[in-house]
Order: C-alpha cells, then structure tokens, then sequence
C-alpha cells in the first residue's frame, strides 16, 4: 500500500528552543492542514446541493494547490527542509463538521448552509495562522517568505468573503424556506 501524502515527510514534535523554531512549528502544521483540506474538500464538493457553492469550492481547490506551492517555497527560502506535523484539532474540528453536514438532508440547502458553516471555520483558523506566520516571518527578516505568506492570507480573506456572499445571496434564505 502506498502512504498517503499526508504521511509523507512527517516530523516527530521537536522542542521549541526560540522564535524560528515556533515559525517551522507552525509552517509544518499549515502544510499539513492544507493537504489535509485539498483532500476533504474533494469530499465535501460531493455533498453540495447549489452549482454556486460548487463553484466556490473548485475555485478554491484551485487556490489551494497555489498555496501547498506556496509553503514549499517558503521552507527553501527560509533554508529549511519541507516537513509536515499532523494538525489533530483541526482535523477534528473538520471531522465533526463532517457527520453533521451527512445528518443533514440530501439535497436539501439547509446541508449547503452547513458546509459553507464548516468550509468558513477553517478559512477563519487559517487566516490566523497565515497573520502569524507572515509577521513572524517579517521579524526573523525572511522578507520573500512574508510576501508569499501574505498572497496566501489575503487568498484566504478573499475566500473567507466569496463564502458569506454565496451564502447571504443564493442560500441562507432558501434554506430558511425549506
Ligand atoms: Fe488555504
């Protein structure tokens, strides 16, 4: 059996002696996450009732494959091997929104309500993980390393926003009729 990439270049939790070892921290958990959400996004699009929302999601798997390219880079130019730590609460939290996006009915825009409910959640833990990492990346004076991490962050806003609009526009109210 072939290990999945999330097993791959998986680091044991190392000690954190100062600042850059928390940013390697952090980056090596992000990395993790994003694979982590490429993959269960591909899930979640399987559950979604409104071609809109469909088409949210794609755009940002999209975006998502931009971002792994990202964090790569940003391990070479801060001169570090690219590794991942699995992420545990956040795969958690997305588990659990999971069995409640399934207890909802098939079909129904109630279920898109609470995907977008789930896909917002984790947009909102990146955002705060991508400002930190971009500041800290300013303080230890890896100033290409902030600049990718700061395109990532307003991706993540940017998505954060398509999210609420799909849903102030095209779902909340239908799904309160149904
Ligand atoms: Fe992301």
């Amino acid at each position: 059996m072939s290990a999945s990439p999330l097993d791959l270049n998986v680091s044991n939790n190392a000690e954190i002696k100062g600042l850059p070892d928390f940013l390697v921290h952090q980056l090596k958990d992000i990395l993790w996450t994003e694979k982590f959400l490429r993959r269960q996004m591909s899930e979640i699009r399987s559950y979604v009732t409104s071609a809109r929302l469909r088409m949210g999601i794609e755009n940002h798997m999209k975006e998502i494959d931009k971002q792994i390219w990202r964090l790569e880079e940003v391990f070479l130019v801060i001169n570090e091997p690219v590794q991942m730590q699995p992420n545990v609460g956040l795969k958690a939290l997305v588990q659990d929104a999971m069995k409640t996006i399934k207890a909802t009915k098939l079909g129904s825009m109630v279920r898109d309500v609470c995907i977008i409910n789930c896909l917002q959640k984790v947009e909102h833990y990146e955002i705060a993980s991508y400002g930190t990492l971009k500041t800290l990346a300013i303080v230890l004076g890896h100033p290409q390393a902030a600049d990718l991490l700061e395109q990532t962050l307003n991706e993540e806003k940017n998505a954060d926003a398509i999210f609420s609009t799909i849903a102030e526009v095209f779902i909340n109210e239908q799904a309160a009729g149904e």
